[in-house]
């Protein structure tokens, strides 16, 4: 358990930790590109030195000095292996498609959290370009037995960006032409990186089409991950003023604006610009009156792992905020429907839970109380907001999860974990 006592006042400039998407993104792709890359400003919590773990094991060299990756790629994949992907969802859907191209036989599977997700989803559009890919009931461990691909028109039913990067990274090594829709377009981060690497790509509105390719390796400087940032964003609205440096401000994930546009929520972007083919922006954020909102599907994709953090900002929002379409967050690390509405009731807040999502009655102030993780790190780190902002604080069991995405999240809090 550990004690998050309330603040009257947040305020702060904060350096956060790299993008947990381009991270994994930049070593799977690099480590099977010819040629040599450096990584800047990576992030190394657990769930991208898992994708660490596993590329090495397939046969890419990765040094690591701090936050500086070098990636070789290899030519030659090793077969038979057993990757261990961890917590991490985004390491073993990814990595299904990329192995699945590779015509080598792996076995992926993770902890017992990764082993309640749903594989079927990457599982079954693989199968059309010919992928032999056995689930275990649809879930972790994955095996796959090599098979030459061919490309094939995929529809996804649901919008993510694990499926769609699966499919493109098996397309880019299957003969001819792979395609990959999504009803609304999810972070495009692979699409933005193959296309650096050389690969032979088009994208059209929620269309991505992507030919037989060989990549190149390329530098990437990470930016501060949004996800992260959004945490110090939220404080700075409830509790004073937050400036969060060099943050990616890609449109397909920075949904958490739009609910600050909605909620009322004062914020600048400065000094924005672009690095690394991904614009950024420092980010500040000032203490605000918040009133409700309501979103649905269509917004849902670009603020995907910031709902339970918004959902919370609602809790301290004038009025009733409804938020539905999110069914997705039901599959997450921890079913995030049920945990967010535990969190906030659990604080003092009034959260009902919707079969896609939330209805939230907010109130000026809630009283605090004692919370879990779940050892789900988005719930962890927006708990952790969530008690800073009540009028007594409480207690967080189990918050070491957030070094999952955010190792130092309770050192930029000024809290030290015992
Ligand atoms: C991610 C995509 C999202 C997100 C996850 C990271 C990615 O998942 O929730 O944290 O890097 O592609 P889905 O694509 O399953 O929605």
């Amino acid at each position: 358990m550990q004690r998050i006592d309330a603040r009257g006042v947040f305020e702060g400039e904060f350096s956060l930790p790299g993008d947990k998407s381009i991270t994994h993104r930049a070593i799977i792709l690099n480590g099977g590109a010819d040629g040599e890359a450096t990584i800047t400003n990576a992030l190394m919590g657990e769930d991208c030195v898992s994708t660490c773990r596993c590329m090495r094991a397939l046969g890419a060299k990765i040094d690591v000095d701090g936050t500086t990756l070098r990636v070789k790629g290899t030519p030659h994949f090793r077969r038979g292996t057993k990757l261990n992907c961890g917590n991490s969802g985004t390491t073993i859907r990814l990595l299904t498609g990329f192995v699945a191209g590779k015509q080598i036989d792996a076995e992926l599977y993770g902890d017992e959290s990764l082993s309640l997700r749903p594989m079927k989803r990457v599982a079954e559009p693989l199968s059309k370009l010919g992928a032999n890919i056995t689930t275990t009931e649809g879930h972790a461990p994955v095996l796959i037995s090599p098979q030459p691909l061919k490309g094939a028109d995929v529809t996804l039913q649901i919008s993510s960006a694990q499926v769609k990067s699966a499919v493109l990274l098996a397309g880019i090594s299957a003969e001819g032409e792979t395609s990959v829709t999504e009803p609304v377009k999810s972070r495009d981060h692979t699409e933005r990186m193959l296309s650096a690497m050389g690969a032979d790509l088009q994208v059209n509105g929620n269309r991505v089409t992507v030919k037989h390719s060989d990549l190149r390796a390329v530098d990437v400087c990470v930016p501060s991950d949004v996800s992260s940032a959004a945490y110090f964003m939220a404080l700075g609205a409830l509790k004073g003023k937050t400036l969060c440096k060099n943050v990616g401000i890609n449109v397909t994930r920075t949904g958490i604006l739009k609910a600050f546009d909605r909620l009322g929520v004062q914020y600048q972007l400065l000094n924005r610009r672009i690095s690394g083919g991904e614009e950024t922006a420092d980010i500040l954020v000032e203490k605000s009156a918040m009133h409700a909102i309501s979103l649905q599907a269509e917004d849902v994709p670009s603020m995907i792992d910031e709902l339970p953090l918004v959902a919370l900002l609602c809790a301290f929002a004038e009025g009733e905020s409804r938020i539905i379409g999110a069914k997705e967050l039901r599959v997450k690390e921890s079913d995030r429907i049920k945990t967010t509405v535990e969190l906030i009731n659990n604080i003092g807040g009034d959260c009902e839970e919707l079969p896609d999502g939330f209805v939230i009655r907010g109130r000026k102030k809630l009283r605090g109380g004692n919370v879990d993780s779940y050892l789900d790190h988005r719930i962890a780190m927006t708990a952790a907001v969530g008690l800073i902002a009540t009028e007594n604080g409480g207690n967080l069991a189990r918050p070491e999860c957030c070094a999952i995405s955010f190792p130092d999240f309770f050192d930029k809090l000024d809290i030290r974990l015992y």
